[in-house]
């Protein structure tokens, strides 16, 4: 298979990069659950879901979950960690700047250490909050320091939205 970018080449590696044990995604899964008030059919989206590390806890309890990324690679590291792609499971192949979703789609929009590849990050947060229903709830995980913290927080109270570190 063509190998077109950087996590193409990283993916089989990938999770031995990162803190995120399976227990530790199982506690990250209950934090979500409780901080959005999920119900069975809260819906999930994360742009740039990568090996699955944050939504696989999601999905196995049966939540309807839409991942998008743009390496192949990475994706195949996902379902290989499951038996089958199950139902609830909607994993897409491609570019998240643009969101390719009608509005008000999901309940949940999740980024984790994603938001510093999308060409225009303002942009991409417009889609984000075009995508989400209107008691939606963006999480974002990320180091981002200053100045860049600042402007991204801006960004938030410039259109009105409660930001909670
Ligand atoms: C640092 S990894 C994070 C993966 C996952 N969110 C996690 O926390 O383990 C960044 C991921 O974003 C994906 N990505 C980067 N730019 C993207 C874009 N424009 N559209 C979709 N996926 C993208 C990469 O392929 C990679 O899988």
């Amino acid at each position: 298979m063509k190998k077109s970018n950087y996590y193409d080449y990283i993916a089989q590696i990938y999770d031995q990069t990162r803190w995120l044990r399976k227990s530790v995604a199982e506690e990250v899964a209950d934090f979500i659950l409780e901080l959005t008030c999920a119900t069975p059919e809260t819906s999930f989206l994360e742009p740039g879901v990568g090996t699955g590390l944050n939504v696989i806890p999601l999905v196995k309890r049966g939540y309807p979950v839409t991942g998008i990324d743009v390496s192949q690679e990475m994706l195949d590291q996902f379902r290989q960690k499951l038996n089958v792609t199950p139902v609830n499971l909607n994993l897409i192949h491609g570019d998240a700047s643009q969101l390719a979703f009608p509005d008000n789609s999901f309940d949940v929009v999740l980024t984790v250490h994603m938001i510093h590849t999308v060409s225009d990050w303002r942009v991409f947060l417009d889609n984000i909050d075009r995508v989400l229903k209107s008691k939606g709830f963006y999480l974002n995980c990320q180091w981002i320091t200053p100045p860049a913290r600042r402007e991204f927080e801006g960004y938030f109270r410039d259109i009105g939205i409660r930001f909670d570190l």
